[in-house]
């Protein structure tokens, strides 16, 4: 039997955030029963709001020759322990696509094959400032989040979000990357710094050729602006309410300060420097930036 981490029991009540209601003990309990990793499998892994659905576009195109196609990317990458509440396991695991691919926010203990198998995994990583604040708006926009900015400022701090601690996560993710070829880091601000490079690591990583055709149909599919253009990509939730931003919100590095009080930062530096203190791992805040 898996642990689903503990602090996905924050249920909602006192403000907290729920942990997505159908990643149960149960549904991970037949992921772990029924999901045989094969090394040919492709998962594009991410703590939330951290640019999964930019990577899982990247993934998609790079893999279809740089043709969207007709499938929303929540369906040409399908979400691995959300399998439940779209298309159920079976479909999920008996998709089309040679490789397969996948999507998940799973941390690293809990991911299926991670340890074992030559499936390969893209994990991307946010600075948690930004992320904290994509989180929000996330939270507000698809969870049914009614709390405010300075609210869950203290939840994300306190790791009483969905998934837990961003801390946990990305360090565990970004300890095994070191130990292991078949695990790539990749940060959402070198993405933005440089896409068409971002589209290169992958494809090397991935072992796909590309010509000069390919890699500028991916890297131009892949901005920001193009993303917010195609439903397929700026995905519609199903509860989503219309008063807050689509999944395509701003896409930029630095929105923290937009958000952040003095306060909050020197809480959030103290915080960042306990967790990160034994790490190498280090964030691009976009301080210099105009934004
Ligand atoms: P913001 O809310 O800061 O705009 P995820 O897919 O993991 O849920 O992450 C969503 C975040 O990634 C959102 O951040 C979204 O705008 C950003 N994102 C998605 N595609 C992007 C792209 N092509 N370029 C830059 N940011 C992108």
């Amino acid at each position: 039997m898996v642990a689903v981490p503990a602090d996905r029991n924050y249920d909602g009540k006192g403000g907290c955030v729920v942990f997505p209601p159908f990643v149960t003990q149960k549904e991970m309990d037949l992921i772990e029963k029924k999901f045989v990793v094969r090394d040919s499998d492709i998962f594009v892994v991410a703590y939330p709001k951290s640019g999964t659905t930019w990577m899982e576009q990247i993934v998609h195109l790079m893999l279809n020759n740089g043709v969207q196609g007709d499938k929303v990317l929540s369906e040409a990458v399908p979400w691995v322990e959300g399998a439940n509440r779209y298309q159920g396991l079976d479909k999920l695991l008996n998709q089309q696509s040679n490789p397969r691919r996948f999507h998940s926010h799973l941390l690293y203990h809990l991911m299926p094959g991670v340890k074992l198998s030559r499936a390969k995994y893209i994990y991307v990583a946010r600075n948690p400032k930004d992320n904290a604040v994509s989180f929000y708006f996330h939270s507000c926009s698809k969870l049914g989040y009614d709390g405010t900015w300075d609210e869950f400022f203290d939840l994300y701090i306190q790791g009483k979000v969905g998934y837990g601690s961003f801390f946990a996560h990305v360090l565990d993710w970004w300890k095994a990357s070191k130990n292991s070829n078949n695990i790539l880091f990749v940060k959402y601000e070198d993405m933005k710094r440089d896409l068409k490079q971002a589209v290169k690591t992958v494809a090397d990583f991935l072992q796909v050729k590309l010509d000069e055709e390919l890699w500028e149909a991916i890297t131009t599919q892949s901005t920001f602006e193009s993303m917010a253009n195609n439903s397929k990509a700026n995905l519609d939730w199903v509860a989503q309410r219309p008063q807050f931003p689509k999944h395509m919100r701003k896409g930029i590095v630095g929105d923290w300060r937009n958000h952040f009080t003095s306060e909050q930062n020197e809480i959030f530096e103290t915080i960042y420097a306990k967790y990160m203190k034994d790490s190498d791992l280090q964030f691009d805040f976009g301080e210099g930036v105009i934004i």
